[in-house]
């Protein structure tokens, strides 16, 4: 296992659509453990693959000290929807209300290929719908009302990390522990 530095946003594969796990083998629990750690260090509530630059549908979270992952997931929405602060280790500092569906039923598979069921609501369902939309190439200002967006757009312009030879595609190792707030960095 090893902690991978987390790409940011401006890395292109952040919004580049990540493709399905065809294959359950080591590489694909070294990835789950890969992720799963570099998560804790962050720390972050959860974590897709392509903020470590892996174009693969898969991600991991951390909520009420347990650990989950989950392998080319499907969402099923509730109507209801729920407001709360979301943050994303991909965006570091950044902290907006982002309107998301009170419940998520996500079907995929484990990372031994057994089908499994996530039913979640409130902090899990809003991770769980995070982080989907990271494997889609969806990032959590797109969920934005008009004017959060055009205002968290201004103050990622204005970021020390925001155009850094990071979001370039170089990566080198950055610490950072943006949602101290609530403790909510997925
Ligand atoms: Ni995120």
């Amino acid at each position: 296992m090893s902690i991978q530095p987390i790409r940011l946003f401006g890395d292109p594969v952040l919004t580049t659509p990540a493709l399905e796990v065809t294959t359950f083998d080591k590489e694909l629990r070294t990835l789950v453990a890969d992720l799963t750690e570099t998560m804790h260090d962050a720390p972050g509530a959860g974590l897709a693959a392509p903020q470590i630059g892996v174009g693969l549908r898969v991600f991991v979270w951390d909520i009420d000290e347990f650990d989950g992952h989950l392998i080319n997931p499907s969402l099923d929405l509730s109507e209801e929807l729920q407001d709360g602060d979301e943050g994303c280790l991909s965006f570091p500092g950044l902290l907006y209300d982002t309107p998301r569906a009170f419940r998520a039923v996500a079907q995929g598979f484990n990372m031994h290929g057994e089908p499994v069921t996530i039913d979640g609501t409130e902090l899990l369902a809003r991770v769980l719908q995070h982080e989907t939309d990271h494997l889609n190439g969806i990032v959590f200002i797109d969920r934005l009302l008009k004017k959060d967006r055009k205002e968290a757009m201004k103050e990622i312009r204005n970021s020390d990390w925001f155009g850094s030879e990071i979001a370039q595609g170089n990566t080198p190792v950055v610490k950072f522990s943006p949602h101290s707030m609530l403790g909510l960095g997925n």
